[in-house]
């Protein structure tokens, strides 16, 4: 093809591209306003790149970055613009005006000028980045605009549990860097568990020594067979961790660490039995763990699960936690620091006598009164440092400790509760989607996952606040958080396949304004574009299926099924016989046309390949027109 032939079409593929992303410019997480001028910012060669102080010329520079890998040139730096010189200024001049953590763009012919500070700036930066369209003959045209936007919510997070399986800092330094490109800024970092303990603590050397090994993987012990004797283990030194919280907090996210009480403490137990209510009682042995044998002690726990084995509310239970928060203070600078408070059993503590005079002298009614004794022990010490607490919503169960924010699991409820107490909320309630360990579609291609079904559609369906809230209480919804438990998950690559696309969903319903919110738009144009650019950093996320394809059967006789690739540059390959497609299946390339005789069924199985490779389960649509349904059965 000739070149100006090719520079033209190209400019149409492109034109048209942004023609249909009007509305958010391709952004992730939309945002709040966009408003169309007249005209283009051409980026070419010639273009200058402006900023003050320290801050921006650290965001200059990653801008720049960006620059040469999109336009393969870089832009010179320079401290005062000529007049009439075309130049991105990066500015924090009107940013004091600006909500927390917003910012504006204003593109004109002549300039970019990137409005903020902080967290601000650096967002700017990350729409300048996902606004900016391939380049076109060494130039890249960015439309007039003038961008307006600040985050709904104030905390935006996800939660990796490191804890049932542990993932290195190599892993969880290339998950920040997607969380800070989707404006997430809250990394809840599980870091203990009945499985493992996996944060240095200098004066409990056993903790990490004992309670970082278990000798069996959890994977395959529900629901199904599995290989027990696989070792896992690891743990942070506190330099790692240290080095994890400045490397989040150079891309604005807080790590907030998780240190799991009463309950889910088997691994501490392992390393230090006085703090159980029964030091001599063996660790509860699942008869699904044959590696353990007959031995009696205490043990990181092999399986999955709720343990009775909690800590014992001692004195020297208190101590040992109160030097552990010390050191965990030392390292995570955050406000708050995640106390657990999930799901501890409350049978050791009504069978210990220690347990039941303790009740006694306190005047506490029952064990959730002594629970919430507990926590409200460790609020108070971590408040007498300057910090808060965060529990789970079980927390609520004998009375909240004063000053505690609540993290919604189990649904709604213990949110909503919260926030008619006045306290503040995180909702993660794993019945709206946002458990991102649950599957992603019903395809028996998908891997084995704890259950649940949590496809991308549903976190984005919901609206983390909840309508019975009055005005005044939903001031207390502080914000929203994805879950991503391990127990199934063993590997980085697994970890990315339920974490993408989800966050990006996620980062929408916690950034951008309800009004703005548009599914089709999202899973049709942007996310397409995103999932192209996870493709190409190596990121194995979940291949969505292809969009406009039914998973539940249809009727009929003559059908025309009109299908979307998920992701740019992907490719659709389907079958009608039954077989699994895949290269060697028919590629799609318009709608399919399928006539069935009365009285007979066909099956569509298709699979989506993105550039790289990376496969989507293999969808099926049942075309029936009329057939028994035994009839039609799919060969594997
Ligand atoms: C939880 O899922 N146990 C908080």
């Amino acid at each position: 093809m000739n070149k100006i032939l090719s520079i033209f079409i190209c400019a149409l593929i492109s034109t048209s591209a942004y023609a249909q992303s009007d509305v958010n410019l391709g952004i992730i997480p939309t945002p709040v306003s966009i408003k169309k001028n007249n005209g283009n910012f051409v980026l070419d060669r010639t273009v200058v790149l402006s900023s003050t102080g320290t801050e921006g010329a650290k965001m200059s520079d990653l801008l720049n970055a960006f620059i040469v890998t999109k336009a393969g040139f870089a832009l010179r730096e320079v401290k005062d613009v000529p007049a009439k010189q075309k130049a991105i200024i990066l500015t924090s001049v009107g940013a004091d005006k600006l909500p927390a953590e917003g910012y504006t763009i204003r593109v004109t012919p002549n300039q970019i000028i990137l409005t903020g500070k902080g967290a601000g700036l650096f967002y700017a930066v990350q729409s300048a980045m996902q606004m900016m369209p391939d380049k076109i003959a060494d130039k890249i045209t960015i439309p007039a605009v003038d961008i307006n936007d600040y985050p709904r919510f104030n905390y935006r997070g996800t939660m990796l549990d490191v804890s049932r399986h542990f993932f290195p800092i190599s892993f969880v330094k290339k998950y920040i860097d997607q969380l800070a490109y989707y404006k997430i800024n809250t990394f809840h970092w599980h870091l203990t568990e009945d499985q493992g303990w996996r944060l240095e603590i200098k004066k409990y050397p056993k903790l990490t020594q004992v309670g970082s090994t278990r000798p069996g993987t959890i994977i395959g012990n529900y629901p199904g067979k599995g290989n027990y004797l696989t070792e896992v283990k690891g743990y942070y030194t506190q330099d790692e961790a240290k080095e994890i919280v400045k490397y989040a907090a150079e891309k604005y996210i807080t790590v907030i660490p998780e240190i799991e009480l009463p309950g889910h403490a088997s691994a501490a137990i392992a390393a230090y039995p006085e703090l159980s209510c029964f030091p001599d009682r063996d660790t509860f042995i699942s008869d699904k763990t044959p590696w353990a044998g007959n031995k009696k002690e205490k043990l990181v726990q092999q399986t999955w699960g709720v343990f009775d084995d909690i800590f014992v509310p001692s004195e020297n239970t208190f101590t040992f936690l109160e030097n552990v928060l010390n050191e965990v203070i030392a390292i995570f600078p955050s406000k708050y620091i995640h106390i657990g408070g999930d799901e501890a059993p409350k049978t050791y503590w009504k069978e210990s006598p220690f347990c039941q005079a303790l009740m006694k002298e306190k005047g506490l009614k029952d064990e959730h009164e002594l629970q919430s004794y507990f926590i409200q022990r460790i609020e108070k010490y971590l408040n007498g440092k300057g910090r808060s607490i965060i529990g789970w919503d079980e927390i609520l169960e004998g009375g909240l400790a004063p000053n505690a924010t609540v993290m919604s699991w189990r649904g709604e409820a213990g949110g909503i509760a919260a926030a008619q107490q006045n306290h503040d909320v995180i909702m993660t309630p794993g019945s709206m989607g946002l458990y991102i360990d649950h599957k992603q579609s019903n395809s028996p291609d998908e891997p084995v996952t704890i259950g649940g079904f949590a496809p991308y559609q549903k976190i984005y369906a919901y609206d983390p606040i909840p309508k019975v809230l009055t005005a005044d209480q939903r001031k207390y919804v502080i914000g929203v958080q994805a879950n991503l438990w391990t127990e199934y998950v063993k590997t980085p690559e697994k970890a990315e396949n339920h974490a993408f696309p989800r966050l990006l969903a996620l980062s929408e319903i916690a950034w951008s304004p309800v009004e703005r919110k548009d599914l089709k738009n999202f899973s049709e144009d942007r996310l397409p574009r995103h999932l192209a650019r996870l493709d190409k950093m190596n990121v194995n996320f979940w291949v969505p299926t292809p969009i406009g394809q039914s998973d539940k059967p249809l009727t009929g006789g003559d059908f025309t099924i009109d299908l979307k690739v998920p992701v740019s540059g992907g490719k659709i390959y389907y079958s009608l016989d039954g077989s699994r497609p895949s290269e060697n299946a028919f590629l799609y390339t318009a709608p399919i046309k399928v006539t069935v005789p009365q009285g007979e069924k066909r099956l569509l199985r298709t699979i989506v390949i993105a550039p790289s490779g990376k496969r989507s389960v293999t969808t099926e649509t049942l075309l029936n027109n009329g057939a028994p349904e035994e009839k039609t059965e799919a060969k594997k």
